[in-house]
């Protein structure tokens, strides 16, 4: 599965995260941004922005089909900018054909994994949880069926996988940018 950056088909070969919620991809995004002195673009802040509201607000407000449309949006968006960026997607953005097909032309994308218990110890207290609506009804119980739903999703557009389970975010990082190349 794992490719080259030289092969990622593309002018701009973003450094693309992808995973469920709790993977860490906006913690390791960012940090690896700082270490390869890259933007991060994070696409539930391009939504958020968009739409002048929270995630949770607008799955609130529109529903998830409006959200869902403006994370396509937000996914072309990020691919679309002309300098190498790190992109963390959010946990559902590779449902959609259109956007793993653009994630994949326009970077080397990276899958953060870890247990759905791991997942959920990290999400799903407090703000966290609050934030994302999708685990309003049990964070360990619908981590595990979005795991079984969108494992071919993410096996699709991988160019890599991370184990994030028992990683540290430094490790993490460091794993990750091997990974790249860099
Ligand atoms: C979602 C993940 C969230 C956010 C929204 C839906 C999902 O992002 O986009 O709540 O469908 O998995 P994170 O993965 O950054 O938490």
């Amino acid at each position: 599965m794992t490719r080259s950056i030289d092969d990622a088909g593309s002018d701009t070969p973003h450094l693309v995260l992808v995973g469920l919620m709790g993977a860490g991809k906006t913690t390791v995004g960012y940090q690896c941004a700082k270490r390869l002195s890259r933007p991060f673009v994070d696409t539930d802040d391009l939504v958020q922005t968009a739409a002048g509201m929270t995630v949770a607000e607008l799955f609130a407000l529109s529903g998830e089909g409006r959200f869902r449309a403006m994370e396509r949006e937000a996914v072309g968006d990020a691919c679309a900018s002309p300098v190498p960026a790190v992109i963390a997607c959010g946990g559902g953005a590779v449902l959609h054909a259109d956007n793993r097909r653009q994630l994949k032309r326009s970077g080397f994308v990276v899958w953060l994994q870890a247990p759905p218990e791991v997942l959920a110890d990290r999400v799903g207290r407090g703000a966290d949880r609050a934030e994302r609506p999708l685990l309003a009804g049990g964070p360990v119980t619908t981590l595990e069926r979005l795991a079984a739903a969108r494992a071919s999703a993410y096996e699709a557009v991988a160019d890599a996988v991370v184990d994030t389970g028992d990683r540290s975010v430094p490790e993490v990082v460091d794993a990750v940018l091997e990974e790249y190349g860099s």
